[in-house]
Order: structure tokens, then C-alpha cells, then sequence
């Protein structure tokens, strides 16, 4: 028996061996993409190459396709679990060739494999083509030698195929196996065809126009093939099996349902079991690629698709929250072929759990609702919109949860009631905003906001991605389209640009299409959940409904990202040296530097701020992953996750932890948890380094740390650097000496300081060596030192006052500096013996009064003076002389 693993290396092993490249499945949102909800074929990601926009190293290609077909063109998600074969999520394995094979080798590299690789017995396939493919039809009967009974013709668009609206597309050929008169059903084309006898597996698409509009095609570039087998059909028919929840794989989830249940997947329970194990897959596989519950676009059809299996899950008995408990069996099945199922595991595991226990508190409630309210109704009756619309709204019930519910007793939903329904609460919340006075040009917003719904966030997972512009807007008002030079804002349907918040700056970048290109400056969130970019048109038109191309500045969103990542880890830092008490109180993540603040009563020692560098660099260079979940907030801080006091977060909040705790209490436990919603590095060695600049001031009991880090802090470091390397230049001795240099010269200089006062004083008080102060004359019995002196500056007159004073034992000295702009300061000194009877206060405004001068002061035994008129130093001196002899 071949098992769903050995399929898939069975087909991908054949198509390499046929010189195709093995290529990975995309993610299951379409990053290239403007209009597809989710990936829903092997093609998509390379609509572009087919096109003729994108080239690859190859040309010929094979892959194992994951495929979500629950929105959009192709959904299934309402036959779930009710048919043999339909599944949200499957595997669509494809090969592919871009201008290099046609018809007749895509024909024989299928049928080589189904009637030698799979050993299908040849006399039950049977083939339909395009009713006017006559070339498909003969190559047929050439390769597979099949008589023209075995060759259908269809004349619908059943053997034409689309990827969407738009896009790649062209006539198609399918193969079919007859699964034996026991099965009900026709042949493709009969009455009977929706049967189960005839099951299609593999469809051979002929590519040969891009559909570029509604009934616009053009030819592409080169014919290609674009081909996809489902392969959990293909398990079917090579198990023997009529269902695809009969296979190994499926039977494996089914039985681990079975025990986490406690109950048996047979009879009328069988149906719950089947829906559970296939929306098991889609969401977990959803969650792998990004994807979390909300109330809009992608998010809401996970969250329908979660709900819907959890109401299984609560008919088959669970009375808490047990989906989670299936990963284990999911990821032992399909973890190898996918490792992202793998790594997110913890994250899947977490969202499934957390959006079960809060849909349960109102599951049993709106459930008993439903069942008052269906009580009188008979099959083909409808129930009301009006409580179809309260279970939406109050109970969480999706539309088609509630239509699944009431599906077996054949009851179905007013669904005109229940848009009056959801129509009349908008209205209300519009007459509610208009009178809650907001300022009137946010107007614009709200009423695009209820428009459109919340443009869809793809940047945690991308940086560039397809969107359709749903809005244009020029000074407040919309507008239809926009030319070159005008500067507008623009909201797409979605887009990997980061809205500004939490600090993290709003993202720049570009939004092109074949005919314009604009500049995006910011991007700023508006009207609770639309992201607006801030855009001048470079280059071309815009206009509303254009697909674009939007494409984050990825150097500028990598330095956005570490910063942001840094303040996480400083954050953790500060707290362990600093204390508990530490708590952000704002923070701005630029591309350039990063800036936090936080409480704290005192500045910050340069060592505490070492060490807060050193261990956030310690986590850097562990290199750890980041890891993301979501969760709800009351588990986020049970966790210890650190959260902003006084903010609002929503019910659930996306948990970023990040590195390993070394020491204490962190050991071994994520060093930082945080709510938050910014853009982080996926593992910490990406931030490359922190260098933290300073601390300062903000407020009271706030200071500021602020810090740079990957090319930023190199930057800092290599100009430093260059700083230390210029200063050995100069000072002529190595980087390392520079230190002891500059130490050795201070001390030099502290010394030639000195000697050079020496020389000076020597030199102003005019004595030869040895004489510390010039001859005194006498005055009436007193000793009187007076001089002019120059060179000297007047802080140090004093000092030689000082100096003459004790020389001459008894008597009065008057210095006099004058200085190279001619002014004079003036000292006078007498000394204890004389003050009862001369004041050097008295005497130095003697010489002031010479100076031209006004005053003077100090004490009787020193004071101090000055004057505008250095010339009259000498009459200074005789004046006070004169004083002196009274
Ligand atoms: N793209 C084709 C399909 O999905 C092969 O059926």
C-alpha cells in the first residue's frame, strides 16, 4: 500500500528524474497576488513566470503544493465532512513548464507515471479534453493508445481552467479512473457525472492566455503546462478506498480524535470527525503560514474554519477545549514534508487552544439559543436573520457555522434577514461615531474603514506583496484617481507596510504598477484598522482599483526590526540591574537609533549602564529564534510577559519572547516576553549588537536610554575608532598607548605648568636667581614694595603679594599687572604688624584712584583693585607711597 508520504516522494522523485527542479510550496497566502484570498492551486506562485514577468533559473518545475480552497473562487468548505473528497486544505502535487514542454510531453511524462510509477491498470483511465482540442484528443490515442470512447469531449468551463478572475489559464485535459460498477456515477459528461464511479485525480492544464480582465484574454509569451494531482485522491484510488478520510493519514487523525473524545467515528458521528480531521489541517497549516482568527478577510475564514471544527468537537462530547491535542498526530504525519508545521507548532498549538476556550464560553449558550429558536421549525423551513445575526454577533457563530448546524434537519437560513440585520447595527455604530466628536477630516477613515473593513496586515510575514487600492485620498477628501506629483494617501486591501505604533515608526517604501510609481514617506494606521501610506506619485497614474505592487524599504524595515528587537532585550536588562521597579514609559524604534524610557528615581552609573549592554549583548549573541504567539492577555501575563500599564490591548495579543535567561530566576526561561505588536528579527543575532550612547533626564523620576545597533553601532564603533586611531597618529605611539601617552603628557604639563608660574614670578618681581622679591625703599620707617609688572596675570598677583610680604617681614607691597589690552589690576599687601595702622583696603583705592579706577576691597591686611588706565601704574605707586608716608 502506498501511504500519503510515499505518494508525494513517489511524484516529486519522477518529476526530478525528468529533469524537473524540486520547488518548494509557497505560503498559503499569496504574496504575489493581489486578489486570491489564499493559495488555491500548484500555480499560483508562478503566475508571474508564466506571464512572462518573473524568470527562474529553471524551466521546468515539480512541487507538493499546499492548497486552502475556503474563500474566494474556490471554496469547498461547505462540503466538508458531507462528500468523500472535499477538503479545505490539501496537497496538490504539480509539475510545471514554462515555455519548454507543451501538450504532447506533459502527456506522456502523466501517463508514464500513473501507468508505471502508480501502476494504475490502464483499461479503467479514461480522459476528457476541450471540446475543440482536437491536437490534446489525438495525442491521447497516440500515447495511451485510448479508442475515442475513452477521450470525452466537454464543452464547459469544467475543462477550462482559471486560477481566478484573472491570471494564467487555458483549455485542460483530466484523467479519470473508473472506480468499478459497485460505485454509483457516470462518466465525465453523463447525468450521472457528480457520481463517485469516475473520480477525477489529475488535471492537465494547457496555459495559453492570461485572462487580464472579465472576457479579456491575450496569449502568453509561450505556451506552458501547469498540471495538479490531488494527492489525496491519488491515496484513494492506490489504498482502494472510496474516501479520502479513509486513508492513512486521515485515519491516523481520526483515531487520535477518537482518543482525546473518547468516542467512536461511526455513525451519524462519523461526519464530525471527518470535518475535524480536515479543519485540523487547514488551520494549523494557516497558522504555519501567518495567519491568526480575527474578525476579517483571511483571519475570519481561519476563525469560521476553527469554530466549525470546534462545534464537532463539542457535539462529539469535549467538554474543554481538546483540538490542540491533535497536533501531535498532524505534525508526526505531516512534519517532515512541511517543517513549518513543525516550528510554529507551539504557536498553532496556542492559538488553538486559546480561540477554543473563548469560543466555548459562549458555544453552549448560543447553542441552546439555536435550538429554542428551531424548536417549531420542520426541514426546508428557514431560521430568522434576526437570531441568525444575534448568534453571529453575540455568540460568535459564523454564518456558515450556524447553516452547518441546521444542515442535517434540513433548515436553512434567512439570509436577507440576517444582512438587514448586520446592515441596521452598522448604521447604529455610524450615528454613534458621528456624535462622539471626533475631529471631522477622520471622517474619511471611519467611513472607509466600514466600506472596506481593516486593510490586512501581511508584514510580520513579508516585505513586498500584491494589493488592490480600495482608496485614494487627497486633503481629507477621496478621491477616484491621482497623477503624477500629486501627494495622496492610499489604502490598499492589503499590505506588508508596518503601520506605525508602539513606538516602531510606520514604513516606507514604493508602490508600483506597469504605469506608476509612487513613493510611500509613512504609513500611519487610521480608523481602527486601516493602514494609510503617505505617498507622492513619482512617475504615472493611480487610480482606484489598480493592482499594485508594494514593496517595503527593506533596509530601513531590517533596522526597524533590530531596534525594536534591542529595546525588548534592554528592557529585560534594565530591570535585572536596576530592579523590578523599572517599567517602559515610551519608547521611539527609528531605523537609526532606538530610545527608551523608563522609571527610575536617579541617573544611571556608566557601570549599570555597561552591564545592561552586556547582557543584552550576551542574548544577541545567542542568536536565539524570536519566537511569536498569540494569546489571550490573561495567559500572556501568567507567562510574566511584560505589558504597558494603562494600555488597551484587545482580548488577544501577539506574545514576542525572546533569548534564554542566564542567571537567577531566568535561567533557562525566555529572557524577554513582551506584548507586542511591532516587527521583530526572526533570531536575536540579527540585531548584530547593541551599543547603548547614554542616559539623560526626561521627567521627573524618567530617564532616557538611548542606543544604536547592527550597521548603526558599527558605524559608531568604526568612528570611534578612527577617533583613537587619528589621536595614536598624533601623539605617535600605537591605538593601545594612547592612554599612558596622553596620561604622561597631562602630568608633563601639570609640570612645565609649574615651573613655567615659577619662572614668571621671578621674572615680574625682577629678582636674580635666588631673590624672591625685589629691594624695598623706605617710607617714613615703613618698608614699601611697589611695582608695576607684566607677563603675570592678576589671579596670581596675590600670590607674589604673599610672597613679597613675607620676604620683607614688616612693611606694604602694591603689585600692579597690566594686561596686553592695557588695564590694570592692583594688589596691595600689609603685612599683620601694620594694619591698626595702614589698610591695604585704604591703599589700593589710592591706586585705583590713579588707575582711573573707582573702589576696591578685601581686607586690611590684602585687597584688591582695578583700574582702566594701565599707564598710570607709576603714579600709582608714588600715590600710594605718598599715602603711606601720610
Ligand atoms: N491549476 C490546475 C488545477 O488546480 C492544475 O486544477
Amino acid at each position: 500500500m502506498s501511504g500519503v508520504n510515499e505518494i508525494r516522494s513517489t511524484f516529486l522523485d519522477y518529476f526530478r528524474k525528468n529533469g524537473h527542479e524540486i520547488v518548494s510550496s509557497s505560503p498559503l497566502v499569496p504574496r504575489n497576488d493581489p486578489t486570491l484570498m489564499f493559495t488555491n492551486a500548484g500555480m499560483v506562485q508562478f503566475k508571474n513566470v508564466f506571464t512572462g514577468l518573473e524568470t527562474r533559473p529553471y524551466t521546468t518545475a515539480s512541487t507538493s503544493q499546499k492548497v486552502v480552497r475556503a474563500g474566494g473562487k474556490h471554496n469547498d468548505l461547505d462540503n466538508v465532512g458531507y462528500t468523500a473528497r472535499h477538503l479545505t486544505f490539501f496537497e496538490m502535487l504539480g509539475n510545471f513548464s514554462f515555455g519548454d514542454y507543451f501538450k504532447e510531453r506533459a502527456i506522456e511524462l502523466a501517463w508514464n507515471l500513473v501507468t508505471k510509477g502508480f501502476d494504475l491498470p490502464k483499461d479503467r483511465l479514461l480522459v476528457t479534453v476541450y471540446a475543440d482540442d482536437d491536437e490534446a484528443a489525438s495525442l491521447w490515442k497516440k500515447i495511451a493508445g485510448f479508442s475515442d470512447d475513452k477521450i470525452i469531449r466537454i464543452p464547459t468551463s469544467d475543462n477550462f481552467w482559471q486560477m481566478g478572475d484573472t491570471g494564467p489559464c487555458g483549455p485542460c485535459s483530466e484523467i479519470f479512473i473508473d472506480q468499478g460498477e459497485h460505485v454509483w456515477g457516470g462518466p465525465p459528461g453523463s447525468p450521472e457525472e457528480d457520481g463517485d464511479r469516475f473520480l477525477e485525480f489529475w488535471n492537465l492544464v494547457f496555459m495559453q492566455f492570461e485572462q487580464t480582465a472579465p472576457g479579456e484574454r491575450t496569449p502568453l509569451p509561450r505556451p506552458s503546462i501547469d498540471t495538479g494531482l490531488g494527492l489525496e485522491r491519488m491515496a484513494c484510488i492506490l489504498q482502494g478506498v472510496q474516501s479520502v478520510f479513509e486513508t492513512d493519514l486521515f485515519k491516523t487523525l481520526i483515531s487520535a480524535t477518537e482518543d482525546v473524545v473518547g468516542a467512536k467515528a461511526e455513525g451519524d458521528q462519523a461526519a464530525s470527525f471527518r470535518v475535524i480531521a480536515d479543519h485540523l489541517r487547514s488551520s494549523a497549516f494557516l497558522i504555519a503560514d501567518g495567519v491568526l482568527p480575527s474578525n476579517e478577510g483571511r483571519g475570519y475564514v481561519l476563525r469560521r474554519i476553527m469554530r466549525r471544527g470546534m462545534r464537532h468537537m463539542q457535539l462529539l462530547g469535549a467538554r474543554e477545549p481538546l483540538m490542540y491535542k491533535l497536533l501531535p498526530a498532524l505534525v508526526g504525519e505531516m512534519g517532515r514534508a512541511y517543517p513549518e508545521l513543525n516550528r510554529a507548532e507551539a504557536l498553532i498549538s496556542e492559538t488553538l487552544k486559546l480561540e477554543e476556550s473563548k469560543f466555548r464560553t459562549t458555544l453552549a449558550r448560543g447553542l441552546s439559543l439555536l435550538s429554542d429558536a428551531t424548536e417549531t421549525l420542520h426541514k426546508g423551513d428557514s431560521l430568522d436573520g434576526e437570531t441568525a445575526f444575534k448568534l453571529y454577533d453575540t455568540y460568535g457563530f459564523p454564518l456558515d457555522l450556524t447553516q452547518d448546524a441546521l444542515r442535517a434537519r434540513g433548515i436553512g437560513v434567512d439570509l436577507t434577514g440576517f444582512n438587514d440585520a448586520m446592515q441596521r447595527q452598522k448604521a447604529e455604530a455610524r450615528a454613534n461615531w458621528a456624535g462622539s466628536g471626533e475631529k471631522a477630516t477622520e471622517g474619511v477613515w471611519f467611513e472607509l474603514k466600514e466600506k472596506f473593513g481593516a486593510t490586512e496586515f501581511l508584514g510580520y510575514d513579508t516585505e513586498a506583496a500584491e494589493g488592490v487600492v480600495l482608496a485614494i485620498v487627497r486633503d481629507g477628501v477621496a478621491i477616484d484617481k491621482a497623477v503624477a506629483g500629486d501627494k495622496i494617501q492610499i489604502v490598499v486591501n492589503q499590505t506588508p507596510f508596518y503601520g506605525e505604533s508602539g513606538g516602531q515608526m510606520g514604513d516606507t517604501g514604493m508602490i508600483s504598477t506597469d504605469h506608476a510609481k509612487v513613493i510611500v514617506s509613512d504609513t500611519q494606521k487610521k480608523g481602527e484598522g486601516l493602514f494609510v501610506h503617505s505617498a507622492t506619485i513619482a512617475e504615472g497614474g493611480l487610480k482606484v482599483g489598480d493592482a499594485v505592487v508594494l514593496t517595503v524599504d527593506h533596509t530601513r524595515r531590517s533596522r526597524l526590526r533590530a531596534n525594536h528587537s534591542a529595546t525588548h532585550l534592554l528592557h529585560e536588562a534594565l530591570r535585572e540591574v536596576l530592579g523590578t521597579h523599572v517599567a517602559q514609559k515610551g519608547s521611539l524604534v527609528a531605523p537609526e537609533r532606538l530610545r527608551f524610557d523608563v522609571s527610575h528615581p536617579k541617573p544611571m552609573s556608566a557601570e549599570e549602564l555597561q552591564k545592561v549592554e552586556d547582557m543584552a549583548n550576551a542574548i544577541i549573541l545567542q542568536n536565539a529564534p524570536v519566537t511569536t504567539r498569540l494569546m489571550s492577555v490573561d495567559d500572556a501575563i501568567a507567562e510574566g510577559a511584560m505589558a504597558l500599564f494603562g494600555e488597551k490591548y484587545g482580548d488577544e495579543v501577539r506574545v514576542v519572547s525572546m533569548g534564554t535567561g542566564i542567571e537567577g530566576s531566568k535561567a533557562g526561561k525566555p529572557y524577554s516576553i513582551e506584548l507586542c505588536g511591532g516587527t521583530h528579527v526572526s533570531a536575536t543575532g540579527d540585531i548584530g549588537l547593541v551599543r547603548v550612547l547614554g542616559e539623560s533626564a526626561v521627567g521627573s523620576g524618567v530617564r532616557r536610554v538611548e542606543a544604536v545597533t547592527g550597521e548603526g553601532a558599527r558605524a559608531y564603533l568604526a568612528e570611534q575608532d578612527e577617533r583613537v586611531k587619528a589621536l595614536a597618529g598624533l601623539l605617535k605611539v600605537q591605538p593601545t598607548d594612547v592612554y599612558s601617552r596622553v596620561e604622561a603628557l597631562m602630568d608633563e604639563r601639570k609640570k612645565l605648568e609649574k615651573e613655567l608660574a615659577d619662572a614668571r614670578r621671578k621674572l615680574a618681581m625682577g629678582g636674580s636667581q635666588g631673590a624672591a622679591a625685589p629691594e624695598a625703599r623706605d617710607v617714613n620707617g615703613v618698608k614699601y614694595i611697589g611695582r608695576a609688572v607684566t607677563g603675570v596675570d592678576a589671579k596670581d598677583l596675590k600670590g607674589l603679594v604673599d610672597d613679597a610680604k613675607s620676604s620683607l617681614g614688616s612693611g606694604v607691597v602694591l603689585l600692579i599687572a597690566v594686561s596686553d589690552d592695557g588695564k590694570a589690576s592692583a594688589v596691595v599687601g600689609v603685612t599683620e604688624d601694620l594694619t591698626a595702622r595702614l589698610s591695604a583696603v585704604d591703599l589700593v583705592r589710592v591706586a585705583s584712584a590713579s588707575l582711573g579706577g573707582k573702589g576696591g576691597g578685601g581686607r586690611a591686611d590684602m585687597a584688591q583693585a582695578g583700574g582702566p588706565d594701565g599707564s598710570q601704574a607709576e603714579a600709582a605707586i608714588e600715590a600710594v607711597a605718598a599715602a603711606i608716608a601720610g
